[in-house]
């Protein structure tokens, strides 16, 4: 049983006040949510203050990346264990903006979710094809590169990882996969996963899907057998429409 997750990942917006805000009024609206995690993402200096007023609910903290370092001279570095400190129970590795802004590689990731495994965090790990990629069809080559890079070397029979498949034609640009589509990459993932590293592991994995989900889409999506909830950008920023995709997502269990 996979239970699902629906994680926001507010990426670089909010103000401190507007965060704060926006977590005490989370609460009271999901505290009846038992079939969900729920997870949010929101820059590293909000992290401490949202840790003070989550800490009592069932809402876990996420960092949005971090570095494979643990201490040193990296200006303008984040730690795992700097998150952690926070309060933070999982860390997104790979996202495409971090792919495409700060060129980080398949074999970053793979150090990154090294570090973030030994010092208890469980990443996020996003894989995605670019639009090229899915005109060229290579989308299936692409994605097994970036999950076996990362994968093969990770210790997935003592610890979690979740996956997140955010095709980066979708990211914020309103044009969502079918959910056909985004089932059989999610398939195609799970069955790679199996090869590299057996069956039980493959079917405990939770694989998200990312790119333009919102209440109107998420149903359709959350009903295909391998997908096990969303990475949200835009859609989570408000509260009403981040409680409609928890709302949805916690009766569907895979
Ligand atoms: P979006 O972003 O929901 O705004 O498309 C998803 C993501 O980048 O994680």
């Amino acid at each position: 049983m996979r239970k699902p997750i629906i994680a926001g990942n507010w990426k670089m917006n909010k103000r401190l006040s507007e965060a704060k805000t926006f977590a005490e009024s989370l609460i009271p609206l999901v505290n009846t949510i038992n079939d969900c995690d729920i997870i949010i993402a929101p820059p590293f200096t909000y992290l401490s203050a949202l840790d003070d007023i989550l800490k009592s609910s069932s809402i876990s903290l996420s960092a949005q990346t971090m570095s494979h370092e643990l201490a040193g001279a990296f200006t303008g570095d984040i730690s795992a264990v700097m998150i952690t400190d926070c309060g933070c129970k999982y860390v997104i590795i790979g996202h495409s903006e971090q792919r495409l802004y700060h060129q980080e590689t398949n074999q970053a990731c793979q150090e990154k979710c090294k570090v973030a495994m030994q010092n208890k965090l469980t990443p996020i790990y996003c894989v995605g094809e670019s639009l090229k990629e899915r005109t060229n069809n290579i989308t299936l080559t692409v994605i097994q590169k970036q999950i076996l890079e990362c994968i093969t070397d990770l210790p997935l029979d003592s610890q979690e990882i979740i996956i997140a498949y955010e095709p980066v034609w979708a990211i914020g640009t309103g044009k969502v996969a079918t959910p056909e589509e985004a089932q059989a990459v999610h398939q195609f993932i799970r069955q790679t996963i199996e090869k590299a590293k057996g069956t039980e592991i493959a079917n405990k994995t939770r694989i998200l899907y990312g790119g333009s989900v919102k209440p109107a889409n998420i149903e359709d999506l959350i009903n295909q057998a391998d997908i096990d909830g969303a990475l949200v950008g835009g859609a989570c920023l408000e509260l009403d429409s981040f409680v409609e995709l928890i709302k949805k997502t916690n009766y569907v269990t895979h």
